[in-house]
């Protein structure tokens, strides 16, 4: 299971937690997202929380899981509570190797198979898309893969997210130099102009992509997706149990059109979760494959 907080540290006084608590808020966490900490991460509820406690003037957590399950803010509460329990790293062509392993095989695969179709159509879906990097990746492989033909294709990137402020980021589309660690300049100046508060994703590169804010748990939700050729659910998994890592993959599956991919980041992986795809070996990655 990877590291479920960011690294940031507060010099405020920590509210301790129980074990009692923190399995309270553990169970309901997980029962709303799916995500999963482990008691060694016990302190860390103590560090992150902290502080919104004591926003709320609550002075336990016995009172914050109160608040969390009775108060009839408990609904605006949950966002900032997702907020508190994930880690939203993202950047700019995160692990080229594997997107360059996508675009000359798995993305190439997919236009050649619709051009010979005669359809131009490509659905892709990102799952838990963080400040919308990945998609707005996905959107610019895409420019990169068809170039001047792209305007005759008909496009869909939906992207998904848990956390409402991460969607709103998303939308906005203007990063600074930290989304770009992992960027090629060339593709920064191509699809990006200067902004006051950084670089603007090039509206060309934006309308490619739909951000909604979706909690992956929920399945009737996921079920509106529109069918996808290829999904994208890289860094995600990893914060979540097996049972919910398989329901979420099975979602995938049913979403998929027969021929349809499965991305997951480097250091995931279906082994033990779902033998229904078939793992197809690149140089540089591995995609699963919904047999059709
Ligand atoms: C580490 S980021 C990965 C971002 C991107 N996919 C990448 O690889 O760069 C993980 C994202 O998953 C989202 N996430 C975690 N649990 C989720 C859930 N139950 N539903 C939707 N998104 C979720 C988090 O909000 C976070 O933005």
């Amino acid at each position: 299971m990877g590291s479920l907080f960011s690294s940031s540290t507060s010099l405020r006084k920590s509210v301790r937690i129980s074990d009692d608590e923190f399995v309270q808020l553990r169970d309901f966490i997980y029962d709303k997202s799916g995500i999963f900490v482990d008691i060694k991460r016990k302190y860390l509820f103590e560090s992150r929380f902290s502080k919104r406690l004591a926003e709320l003037g609550l002075p336990s957590f016995a009172d914050y899981i109160k608040y969390l399950k009775f108060d009839t803010k408990k609904i605006d509460e949950l966002a900032k509570l997702f907020e508190l329990v994930t880690t939203n790293e993202t950047s700019f062509c995160r692990d080229m190797k594997q997107l360059e392993a996508f675009q000359a095989n798995v993305l190439k695969e997919k236009i050649d198979e619709q051009r010979k179709a005669g359809k131009k159509e490509i659905n892709i879906w990102s799952a838990g898309c963080s400040s919308g990097e990945e998609p707005y990746t996905l959107a610019i492989l895409l420019h990169e893969s068809l170039k001047m033909e792209l305007p005759s294709w008909n496009i869909k990137i939906t992207a998904v997210d848990l956390s409402p402020a991460m969607i709103d980021r998303a939308k906005k589309g203007v990063y600074g130099d930290y989304a770009f660690k992992t960027t090629p300049d060339d593709i920064k100046n191509k699809y990006f102009s200067q902004d006051p508060g950084g670089w603007k994703i090039k509206s060309a590169v934006a309308k490619l992509v739909d951000f909604q804010q979706m909690n992956l748990n929920e399945s009737a939700s996921l079920k509106r997706i529109a069918r996808s050729h290829i999904v994208f659910c890289r860094n995600v998994i990893i914060y979540f149990d097996e049972d919910m890592k398989k329901r979420v993959v099975s979602s995938f599956y049913d979403n998929l059109m027969p021929g349809g991919y499965l991305m997951l980041g480097h250091s995931e992986t279906l082994h033990k979760i779902s033998s229904t795809f078939k793992p197809i070996y690149h140089p540089g990655t591995i995609s699963y494959k919904k047999e059709g």
